[in-house]
Formats: structure tokens, sequence, C-alpha cells
């Protein structure tokens, strides 16, 4: 357990709960980054990792990521997430779903949570029963849900990029890495603007099957990335884009909902330096945080729409800025978060 206790030290962590209740089948994770600007938010996680080092690490790297996601969208809300390593289609019990919601209730008024991969829109009413930390979770039937959002943001964030590349979404040529709750309904927003699809999908039979009805062309999960194409959207696990595979990437610009998709700085640094323009992930991914202004009531739904599609003229401030200041676009979106962490440390210690 060292080495991830040395990455919550490293990355600043506030807190990092490890969850064990062996009769339920549980082992989870929540990492609490950050709550200098408010309640950590982050959505709860299920997926079985290769050990559950690995879920620790996860969690500390996705909980970094909310950080920056809620606070560049400028939300009063800090970053979180939950990790449960259990398999989605297997393991995930009423048993185990009630016992990692009632040990996540002392930290009610600190942590924050709602959906994410392997979680259903109804294991997070059920687990509302249990503990306050699901009540701003979708409680189904209002409004747009979650992944919905965040489509609809990564969308405008394409549309941000293609007008850069000076390109119509009609016509623009887009890989989709993932078609599950947020790429495959990005699939089908894309194509119903006219653009032009490669779809692949870890289950390829999910991929076939979309691909079928939207008319799209169909990759292995092996090559999708090297797919020639304007802009390829990763909407699957992080940490895709390493040293190996962003060498051998035929696109113009990288723009996804996957959060933490580089595996490192230096992938950002060497895809700037190659002319491939990466527009943060926590910059266009943030439709799914931001549902929560509607579930609070403070937009209603036209309004949290027109926000959502706001991440498009935020992505092309943000990449003009940085061009101007001649540093990648993600680095200066970490600028822009840090200073604001800053400011508020700052207030706080005045205070
Ligand atoms: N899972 C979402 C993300 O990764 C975060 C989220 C939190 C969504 C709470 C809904 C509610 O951005």
């Amino acid at each position: 357990m060292a080495s991830a206790l040395d990455l919550a030290a490293e990355l600043g962590h506030e807190r990092v709960l490890l969850i064990s209740d062996r009769a339920a089948g549980l082992r989870a994770v929540v990492a609490i980054h950050s709550t200098t600007l408010g309640p950590g938010v982050g959505g709860t996680r299920v997926r079985a990792y290769p050990s559950f080092d690995g879920a620790v690490i996860d969690a500390l790297l996705l909980s970094r990521a909310m950080t920056f996601k809620s606070a560049y969208a400028g939300l009063p809300l800090g970053g979180a997430k939950a990790v449960i390593d259990a398999d989605p289609a297997t393991a995930k019990t009423p048993a185990l779903l009630e016992a990692f919601a009632r040990a996540t209730a002392e930290l009610e008024g600190r942590f924050v949570t709602g959906g994410d991969m392997g979680i259903e829109p109804d294991d997070l009413r059920f687990m509302a029963r249990f503990s306050r930390v699901f009540e701003h979770a979708p409680a189904g039937g209002a409004g747009p849900d979650p992944s919905e959002l965040t489509a609809i943001g990564v969308q405008a964030a394409i549309g941000a990029v293609a007008a850069r590349l000076g390109k119509p979404l009609a016509g623009l040529e887009v890989a989709i890495q993932g078609v599950g709750e947020v790429g495959g309904r990005l699939a089908r927003r894309l194509a119903a603007a006219g653009a032009r699809l490669t779809l692949a999908d870890a289950q390829p039979a999910r991929a076939r099957e979309l691909a079928a009805e939207l008319g799209a062309a169909q990759a292995a999960p092996e090559t999708i990335l090297e797919t020639r194409c304007d802009i390829l959207s990763p909407n699957a696990a992080g940490g895709v884009l390493d040293e190996a595979s962003a060498e051998r990437l035929a696109c113009r610009a990288v723009v996804g909902a996957a959060n933490n998709p580089l595996a490192s700085a230096y992938v950002g640094y060497d895809l700037a330096a190659r002319g491939i323009l990466y527009a943060p992930d926590f910059v266009v991914s943030a439709g799914g945080v931001l549902s929560l202004l509607g579930e609070r009531g403070e937009l209603d739904e036209a309004g949290l729409r027109a926000r959502v599609e706001r991440i498009g003229a935020d992505l092309a401030e943000l990449l003009d800025a940085a061009e101007r200041e001649g540093v990648p676009p993600f680095r200066l979106a970490e600028r822009r978060v840090e200073e604001r962490l800053a400011a508020a440390r700052a207030a706080r210690r005045r205070g």
C-alpha cells in the first residue's frame, strides 16, 4: 500500500477511505482530493481491477481530475471519486451496493457522488436510501441524464475544434473509442449532424450494432487509435495515450470524455510538439458534473443545456489564449485551476 499512499501524498489528497466488507464482497476506495472550493464531487465507478492497488491508484488520479473539472467549470465543488473493485456484470449485488452506500455516510457534507462507469441510475436511487452522499444523484425522470449532458458537452467541444480545423461537423471524420453511455450517445448526435464515424468498443458487438444502425465504419479496439481522421474521441478508460500509442495517432485533434486519457504530462507536450491539438479532458467532459446544477434546482433544463453547450465557446477561448501564450491548452487550463485554488486558499487564510 505504500506506493498508493505515496501517490496520495504527492497529489495532495485530503482523505482516502478504504472500505472492506467481506460478507458483502465489497472492496472499495473513496478518494477525496480537494474540498478547497466545496464538497468533493465525483462519480462512483464499478470496475474489476487487476489488483486492489490498481483501484486505489485509479481513484487517486480520477479524484484529482475531478478537482480540475469542477474548478474549471466554475462550480463551488471540489474533487473526489469512489471506486468499487468488482465486475459490474456479475458482482454488483444489492448487498454490495448497500454496504458501500452505508460506508460512505461518514463522508456526508464532504463528498457528493453520482454515476460513472459500471453504475446505472437505478443503482444510485437504491444507494440514496442509505446515504446522503447520493442525494444529488439523478432521481430519474427529471431533465436530461448526466451521460446525455456529457455527450452534449463533448459534441460542443468537437464543434469548436472542428471550426479551428476549418471544417463543419457535416463530413468531419471522427474516430470514437468506446460507445457506452457517453460514447454511444455522442456517436448518435454526431451521426445526426452528418459526421463520418469510425467506432470501436472493448465489446466489439456493441460497436458493430451501433455502426450498422448509424451507417458508420467499425475498427478493432486495437487499431481505433491509429484511425486516420480529423478528431479522435476517447470515451472509455483512462491512460490510453501513452508514449507508444501517441506515436501512432493519425488524427489532427483529440477531444473526448474519457477521464485522464493522457498516461503522462509528457504525452501532452509530445502531442503539442507534433501539432496534434489535445483538448483538455477536464474541460471537455464537464457536462456530467454540471448536471448537479439541475439536480440542485439551480438551473432548469434549458439553462442546463445552454450551460453545457457553452463548453464549446469556453474551449475556443482556451485554445486562443493558449496559442497567444505559446503553451499547450492542457497546461494553460491546469494553470487556471491552480490559480483558482490558490486564490481560494489565500481567501480562506485571510478570513
Ligand atoms: N462521473 C462524472 C465524471 O467523471 C462525474 C459526476 C459526478 C457525474 C456526479 C454526475 C454526478 O465527470
